[in-house]
């Protein structure tokens, strides 16, 4: 399965969700996350990210593996989201900040 990682926290950018051939992209507050049950490890979203968020489950940085629980938790609770939208106001400027989970909301 493909994991969002830090990256995405506060940014949001959402162009991902656009070329999932099966709709496993999750939307919360300010992330989102894969759905591991749904992805079929197309790596089509990979290249869509602006801040390259997304990793194989294998490729996830060591510092960022927390976020493969994280994906398979929020996915569960948080809805389906199909198309892409506006980013978070801010998204601009926290792409570059690194270490956000402690930003994620829920
Ligand atoms: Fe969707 Fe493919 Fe990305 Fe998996 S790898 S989340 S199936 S676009
Ligand atoms: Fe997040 Fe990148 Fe998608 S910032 S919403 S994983 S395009």
């Amino acid at each position: 399965t493909y994991v969002v990682a830090d990256a995405c926290v506060k940014c949001k950018y959402t162009d991902c969700v656009d070329v999932c051939p099966v709709d496993c992209f999750h939307e919360g507050p300010n992330f989102l996350v894969i759905d591991p049950e749904e992805c079929i490890d197309c790596t089509l979203c990979v290249a869509e990210c602006p801040v390259e968020a997304i990793f194989a489950e294998d490729d996830v940085p060591d510092d960022q593996r927390a976020y493969i629980a994280l994906n398979a938790e929020l996915a569960k609770v948080w809805k389906v989201i199909v198309e892409k939208k506006d980013p978070l106001a801010d998204a601009d400027q926290w792409a570059g900040v690194k270490d956000k989970r402690q930003y994620l909301e829920r």
